[in-house]
């Protein structure tokens, strides 16, 4: 059943109820709450938040240290969301690039790169991550943190992934573990999968290895790039 927008829940009221674990997860309101909180964030009450994501800091602490980051890398990262990854990535790359498909995300991760986007070193793409707008091995790195569990086809994505990083480069990825109490109200509508099948995911999207972590509660892989870029 699709209920008529006039009679949806203003945003606040709609995540309120979703935070609270109120909405069926097969109604079009908890799709919909997905989507304002986090699939698309938008609205002051959804894409608000992503200004200060305090819970997301962890994990962005955790990409950060795996990037291994130097000044000669070129960046991407997926699913962007506020900037603020980009933003202390550009601490050491020189140059750095992403795409996000929220207009509110792409306003936000702007403002806070304003001087970075207006040097010329950041590109940021308003845009599906199924189909990336860059040439085959254009960046040296990349990542995407709290995302994957949104992406329909991850077997297209990663492959995406892969056909943009350099010989030699490396994918790092943050994504929740398959444990629906740890994911809170969004957990029906998140893609998770185990340690194994995820690896395998990576080799087959043509990536030459890839480690699978969980010590951190988190999913935290790295794949890596053969150097020879055959695959
Ligand atoms: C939960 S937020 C995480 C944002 C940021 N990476 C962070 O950790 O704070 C998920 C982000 O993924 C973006 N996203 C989800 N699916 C996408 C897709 N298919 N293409 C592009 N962006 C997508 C959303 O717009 C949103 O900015």
């Amino acid at each position: 059943m699709v209920i008529p927008s006039e009679f949806w829940l203003d945003d606040e009221r709609l995540i309120e109820e979703g935070l609270a674990g109120r909405l069926a997860a097969d109604s079009p309101e908890f799709a919909r709450f997905v989507d304002v909180t986090a699939r698309r964030p938008s609205g002051d009450a959804g894409a608000g938040h992503y200004r200060d994501p305090k819970e997301h800091e962890e994990s962005f602490a955790l990409a950060l240290s795996a990037l291994e980051l130097t000044a000669a890398d070129r960046y991407v990262e997926l699913c962007f969301g506020g900037g603020q990854v980009l933003e202390r990535a550009l601490e050491t790359v020189q140059s750095a690039a992403g795409i996000d498909h929220s207009p509110d995300m792409l306003a936000l991760a702007r403002e806070l790169n304003a001087d970075a986007v207006a040097a010329g070193r950041l590109e940021l793409v308003h845009g599906d991550v199924h189909e990336l707008p860059w040439s085959d091995a254009e960046f040296t790195c990349a990542a995407c943190l709290n995302a994957f569990f949104f992406i329909e086809r991850p077997g297209d994505f990663l492959a995406e992934v892969r056909r943009v990083l350099a010989p030699d480069g490396r994918f790092v990825l943050v994504t929740a573990v398959r444990d629906a109490a740890s994911n809170g109200p969004w957990s029906p509508a998140l893609r998770t999968y185990e340690p194994d099948t995820l690896r395998s995911m990576f080799l087959d999207a043509g990536f030459a290895e890839a480690t699978v972590d969980e010590s951190s509660g988190r999913q935290l892989s790295v794949a890596l790039v053969r150097q020879d870029a055959s695959g």
